[in-house]
């Protein structure tokens, strides 16, 4: 299914600094994670995994897969799938590998590969699904029209990011939070302000969750739509390969 690990150099400026930033929070991401969400994020991967909804035995394809989050969640809930976790970072990859053994309950591979340009044939995967790494890339609309090349007819793709609330008073509270604190925290325990003060302000330029649902669309993702969580701060985006197209 996968063919052999590649390692494609990033398009642009934009993904060699996230590259070299991933590298530099990679040991102490997971730590950070669960602290900036207070465990959180584990209720809103199930989420995302309960809409992709993969068949049994299926495969599944992680994308910017980091340090593993998904691809074991999705092992978790269903042990018969074979996950492929792909991402850009070699040490994002490593710290993924090394909790491989304890947290996969299943067929777990990682691939060091660009989501620009995926190392995968046409058709392969029965799902894939995405984790807090669309705003990173440096073409979304280039990246959803991979995804869709890589995904069998009738499969779906299922993105979970934050998202812009359309509750004004959320969006207060949530700004707060994301430029005030997690610049702050993220710095103390994820080692790095700079990251950290990048990571939220990727979603500034970023397309709201309607405008994002139309990106899907028209990119050829049929049943696109999302889910808010979180009163919208978070968003799951999904949407299915028509039947009928191979690439
Ligand atoms: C915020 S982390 C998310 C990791 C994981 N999905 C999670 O939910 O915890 C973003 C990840 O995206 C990866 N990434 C960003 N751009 C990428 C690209 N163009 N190709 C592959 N990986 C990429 C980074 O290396 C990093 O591991």
């Amino acid at each position: 299914m996968a063919s052999p690990t590649t390692t494609r150099p990033a398009a642009g400026d934009k993904g060699t600094f996230v590259r070299e930033m991933f590298a530099r929070i990679a040991p102490r991401y997971d730590a950070a994670n669960r602290v900036l969400t207070a465990g959180m994020d584990e209720r809103w991967r199930k989420r995302a995994i309960a809409l992709l909804a993969p068949p049994s035995g299926g495969t599944v394809l992680d994308l910017c897969c980091g340090t593993g989050d998904v691809v074991f969640h999705l092992l978790r809930t269903d042990p018969t799938l074979h996950v492929t976790g792909v991402d850009f970072c070699a040490p994002m990859l490593d710290g993924a590998r090394a909790r491989a053994p304890k947290e996969a309950r299943g067929e777990a591979s990682f691939v060091e590969g660009d989501v620009m340009a995926l190392p995968f044939a046409d058709a392969s995967f029965d799902g894939a699904t995405m984790g807090f790494s669309l705003r990173n890339v440096v073409d979304i609309d280039h990246v959803l029209r991979e995804i869709l090349r890589v995904l069998k007819p009738g499969a779906r793709f299922v993105n979970l990011d934050v998202s812009k609330a359309p509750n004004k008073l959320w969006k207060r509270m949530f700004d707060l939070y994301f430029y005030g604190v997690v610049p702050l925290v993220g710095g103390i325990v994820g080692g790095s302000k700079q990251a950290y003060t990048y990571l939220p302000n990727s979603l500034t330029n970023h397309p709201n969750a309607d405008e994002l649902r139309a990106r899907f669309e028209r990119a050829g993702f049929a049943n696109a739509g999302f889910e808010r969580i979180m009163g919208g701060t978070i968003a799951a985006h999904y949407g299915t390969k028509p039947a009928g197209t191979q690439s």
